[in-house]
């Protein structure tokens, strides 16, 4: 087993379920102190116990108060930040013209505010060799139908995440984001028309050139290879995990 995590101090937004929860989990096991940042307060204390994290913080991403009094609490505790891995994301499934003002400003809040004032919170207290992975997307360089304002926020999160890379290449920070393709998440089976059948899960399946949905781990592990040192040359990268759906 690695320990490339050994005394670092992570924080996980979105880290109460799917892919923010495999990575938080994935950490603590090479040896980090985590805390999770999630809204979902019942998850992530269950999550945080099962697993042996650091209570975690619960409140809403998109509240820069919020997200700079974790990044002070977690100073306060640990001493220090060295990873910061923005998972926390939301989506709509809707065509442009069937996306109210409500839906359009929720997923530029959460998914474009929310991973800008984490990253902000972050970079203002992290010390040389501090990392940051931010959550892109498939369709943060690509475009879909049914799907424009998330296409959107992950667009701008692909491109806050090169800028940040930019500003801090000489601080020894890296930012760096994951562009994940299908997940077998709670995400993937939200905000749909219908209940999700197993044909349903097949078809979306059958988009994927390796046929499959991917398991929360096989993204996290990327993440934490983002995360680590043993990265140490890369910053402003868009990752895909995504068996080749980009690559068409
Ligand atoms: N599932 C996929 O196929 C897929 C593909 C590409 C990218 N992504 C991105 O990966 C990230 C993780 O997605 P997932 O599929 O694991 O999702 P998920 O729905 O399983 O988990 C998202 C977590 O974020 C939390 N969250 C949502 N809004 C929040 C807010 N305002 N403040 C704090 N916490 C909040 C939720 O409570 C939840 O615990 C997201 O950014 C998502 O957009 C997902």
């Amino acid at each position: 087993m690695t320990n490339d995590f050994s005394a670092k101090v992570a924080v996980v937004t979105g880290g109460a379920s799917g892919m923010g929860a495999a990575t938080a989990v994935l950490l603590a096991s090479r040896g980090a102190n985590v805390v999770i940042v999630d809204q979902n307060a019942a998850a992530a204390a269950e999550l945080s116990m099962t697993h042996d994290l650091a209570v975690p913080q619960i409140g809403d991403v998109s509240d820069s108060a919020f997200c700079d009094q974790v990044v002070a609490d977690t100073i306060d505790r640990y001493g220090q930040l060295d990873v910061a891995i923005n998972a926390a994301g939301v989506i709509v499934r809707a065509t442009a013209a069937a996306t109210s003002d409500e839906e359009w400003h929720r997923i530029m809040r959460v998914n474009v505010d929310g991973t800008f004032f984490m990253c902000r919170a972050a970079v203002r207290s992290m010390a040389w060799g501090g990392t940051i992975v931010n959550f892109g997307s498939i369709w943060g360089d690509l475009g879909a139908d049914g799907v424009a304002a998330y296409c959107a926020s992950k667009g701008a999160v692909h491109n806050l995440t090169r800028a940040l890379a930019i500003e801090h290449a000489k601080d020894g920070i890296r930012v760096n984001a994951v562009c994940p393709g299908e997940v077998d998440t709670p995400m993937l089976r939200s905000a749909r028309a219908e209940p999700v059948s197993s044909d349903m899960l097949e078809n979306i399946a059958a988009t994927v050139p390796m046929g499959r949905l991917a398991q929360p781990v096989e993204v996290a592990e990327v993440v934490a290879f983002l995360a680590s040192n043993r990265s140490s040359y890369m910053t402003g990268a868009m990752v895909s995990v995504d068996a080749g759906y980009g690559a068409r």
